[in-house]
């Protein structure tokens, strides 16, 4: 992704990744979270924050709702907007992982191609960054049943327009590292298998 902005140079520092590894005593690595609304993404992270704080983890949560209102207040629910939304949500992820902490996303996230951007940004950085795609697997009725902010009904009744699972689609990811199906599992076994994940992929 080359930069509009010009006559720009990168500046390097003098601490090396590992150096700020061993202060930290963990890896950075970003935990994705994908999902209708209602599936249970942040949910689940915020257990899988819990967790890890109580192991003495460094971690930090992004979440969907939250970034709009600061960092993405500017953008809303169209394909652009959404791309645009996960993509400053992914270089913002990068940075934590960079700096040695779990940074835990949860984001709807709708569209694969977006997704890939983002696990591209920490695949291609050096040393490479872990990223962990988890996705939060329920069909659209349950998370419909579920409705926890009454949103699936203003979308039925036509007042929201491009709602995930409604009036706009959800491309499920192909290979997650991590399948959870929050309806058919108790919320502590999704949080493990999280952190499961993690202990797997040699973050902690
Ligand atoms: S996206 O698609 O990744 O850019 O969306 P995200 O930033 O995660 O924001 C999703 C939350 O916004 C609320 N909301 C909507 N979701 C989906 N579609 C539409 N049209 C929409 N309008 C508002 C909703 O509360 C989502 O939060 P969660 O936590 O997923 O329920």
């Amino acid at each position: 992704n080359s930069p509009t902005s010009t006559n720009i140079t990168w500046h390097a520092g003098q601490v090396s990744p590992e150096a700020r590894q061993a202060n930290m005593g963990q890896r950075g690595a970003t935990v994705w979270f994908t999902g209708l609304s209602g599936s249970g993404k942040s949910t689940v992270a915020v257990a899988v924050e819990k967790l890890l704080i109580e192991q003495g983890r460094h971690v930090y949560r992004l979440d969907g709702d939250n970034v709009r209102y600061g960092l993405c207040s500017n953008l809303g629910f169209s394909p652009e907007d959404r791309d645009e939304n996960i993509r400053r949500i992914g270089e913002v992820a990068k940075l934590f992982a960079d700096s040695g902490m779990i940074c835990l996303c949860s984001f709807v996230s709708p569209y694969r191609e977006a997704r890939q951007l983002v696990r591209g940004l920490h695949e291609s950085a050096e040393p490479k960054l872990s990223f962990l795609e988890a996705f939060v697997d329920v069909p659209v009725e349950v998370a419909e049943s579920r409705d926890p902010k009454g949103l699936y009904k203003k979308a039925r009744a036509g007042e929201i327009k491009d709602f995930t699972g409604i009036s706009a689609p959800f491309e499920a990811p192909e290979s997650p590292e991590i399948h959870l199906k929050t309806h058919e599992m108790p919320l502590e076994d999704s949080a493990a298998a999280v952190v499961e994940a993690l202990k797997a992929h040699g973050v902690i």
